[in-house]
């Protein structure tokens, strides 16, 4: 099967103070504002439209995910798969005007995930002032499924993703696209939600530079930085202003040799021995960031 998915295309947050999220995200991780009006909020780590959007509302959640197509030709054949994946196709518009093309459906875990065509992009408009960390640009999401393979059947059957690895009791595995990162998604056994949003970094000392600016905010990482041994990416995670947990990521593995690739299973579950089959610099991950949900928001009638 080939890939309808190329990467990450966007993430959409209902917020209730959205000032702070977009303070927070500005002056510390060096996002920066494409756009707003009344009740939401545009932002993007670089010359793409959108790569963050934030939207007012009486609760914290996760609105939706985007992926990005790969063609405009590929969201029409997505969305002729929806419902024999047993989802439920809710739109064939795409919900930001950045993009040409979308569809959205509805998991019966009660995801609401989009995938849209290419997002309008400014090639030599990715440089702007900010006094935050700059990442490069949104790169993967880990969400949380009580279902984690019904979760991975939908990505494979609908977007045409690939398995990359998985632990042996599926309480985490991780899909790639075709940009050929190890994953684009991560699904973490769990009830329906978010786990993090990943943005990547340039740099190594992006990290020191980022774990700073928290301290300036009385702010700090939660687990890192560090080197996932899933991935083989360097990384450092703290919990933004909405109380959703982002990552910051770094030069994560290409599975080039797609075709020959099998599935790593990881069957070392217990804890704390296999510490380096998770984390290859030794550190195991705490617990707040083992146990750490963002709700998902019920999907739209
Ligand atoms: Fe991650």
């Amino acid at each position: 099967m080939s890939y309808l998915v190329n990467s990450v295309g966007h993430i959409q947050l209902n917020v209730v103070d959205v000032d702070a999220m977009v303070r927070e995200s500005c002056d510390i991780l060096g996002l920066r504002v494409t756009r707003e009006g009344p009740g939401f909020v545009w932002l993007s780590s670089n010359g793409r439209s959108a790569e963050l959007v934030l939207h007012e509302a009486s609760e914290n959640a996760t609105r939706l995910i985007g992926f990005e197509a790969v063609s405009e030709a590929a969201v029409a054949e997505a969305a002729s798969r929806v419902e024999s994946a047993g989802c439920k196709l809710v739109s064939t518009e795409p919900s930001l005007d950045c993009c040409v093309t979308g569809m959205r459906f509805v998991t019966p875990q009660g995801h609401t995930f989009e995938l849209h065509g290419p997002v309008e992009t400014e090639i030599y408009g990715g440089r702007y002032p900010t006094v935050g960390m700059a990442p490069l640009r949104i790169d993967h999401v880990n969400i949380t499924s009580p279902e984690p393979s019904e979760t991975r059947n939908q990505f494979e059957t609908i977007m045409g993703m690939r398995l990359s690895e998985r632990m042996v009791d599926d309480g985490l595995s991780w899909m790639r696209g075709a940009n050929r990162l190890h994953h684009i998604l991560g699904i973490v056994r769990g009830d329906t939600g978010l786990h993090h949003y990943s943005w990547e970094v340039a740099e190594f000392s992006d990290y020191c530079f980022l774990g700073d600016r928290l301290d300036t905010i009385d702010k700090n990482f939660i687990w890192g930085p560090g080197r996932h041994r899933p991935g083989d990416n360097t990384f450092a995670y703290y919990i933004d202003a909405c109380g959703a947990m982002v990552e910051c990521a770094g030069n994560m593995a290409l599975i080039n040799d797609d075709d020959r690739n099998e599935p790593n299973v990881i069957t070392a579950l217990k804890r704390p021995e296999n510490v380096r089959v998770m984390n290859v610099w030794g550190e195991p991950a705490p617990l707040p960031w083992r146990e750490h949900q963002f709700p998902w928001a019920a999907p739209e009638a």
